[in-house]
């Protein structure tokens, strides 16, 4: 790897499987070439170590919102609080945001709502968006054509359609790990065919570890094997990758 740069759109290091190692594996970021790093919030607590992980290293930046998998019957909606949250100048997207129907649909109705809240809040707030769609990319495209939001669909699963769809609104496509999987057919062929413009790199650490760290905790480091791959794929250099998707990540979130 040359001189480009990596910016990792989507990581957790709130998680609790950075409790004994989070500020060592930060710290070491600039020397990993890691230029920048958006924390996603799930929830408001989260949300809010994500603002404290930004206000400590200048190349952290948070997201804010509630994850589908957070909100049920009890799960209050506190736009007032995330209205003060985002006023913190680094704070750069409501996310992460959006439906999983993979373990369970027993909550659809309030995920729904409270995705359609937090793009509404998005809007209100002039701030991208960071989009989690797991099993759910009916109802999520549909609501995205209905919001026409700036931002990501992270860790995209859906279809060469879907992605099309998506690109077509100007929207952007999150890869991460997944495309260095033996399995990822699909999502190889969306990445072939989809311009470099569209695309950000992200890890979803301490998740989704790309080959040869699969299964292992996933730092923002190894986007260099995904930025690899997806330089394989398009026929490019690996630094081409790295350049370009840390420039739309730069340029989505006016970073
Ligand atoms: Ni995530």
């Amino acid at each position: 790897m040359g001189n480009a740069y990596i910016f990792d759109s989507h990581a957790h290091y709130d998680d609790k499987r950075f409790d004994d190692n989070r500020d060592e594996t930060l710290a070491k970021m600039p020397e990993n070439n890691v230029c920048g790093i958006i924390n996603c919030g799930t929830d408001i607590s989260t949300s809010e170590f994500s603002i404290g992980l930004a206000q400590k290293y200048p190349f952290v930046f948070a997201a804010i919102g509630y994850h589908p998998e957070s909100v049920d019957d009890n799960t209050v909606f506190e736009k007032e609080k995330l209205i003060e949250l985002a006023d913190n100048k680094k704070v750069v997207a409501i996310g992460e945001i959006g439906l999983d129907y993979y373990w369970d649909t027993t909550f659809k109705a309030n995920q729904i709502d409270f995705f359609k809240k937090q793009l509404e809040l998005a809007r209100e707030l002039n701030l991208p968006v960071i989009i989690h769609d797991r099993d759910a990319h009916g109802d999520t495209l549909e609501i995205v054509k209905q919001y026409k939001p700036k931002g990501v669909l992270h860790c995209f699963s859906g279809s060469i359609e879907m992605a099309r769809e998506i690109i077509k609104m100007g929207m952007y496509i999150g890869v991460g790990g997944v495309v260095t999987f033996k399995n990822s057919k699909k999502l190889t062929e969306i990445v072939k065919e989809i311009p470099l413009e569209r695309i950000l790199l992200e890890t979803d650490a301490p998740y989704l570890s790309p080959e040869p760290y699969r299964g292992k905790t996933n730092n923002s480091a190894y986007i260099k094997f995904v930025a690899e791959k997806i330089a394989e794929i398009k026929n490019l250099t690996t630094d081409e990758v790295l350049s370009v998707t840390t420039k739309n990540v730069k340029t989505l979130f006016n970073i």
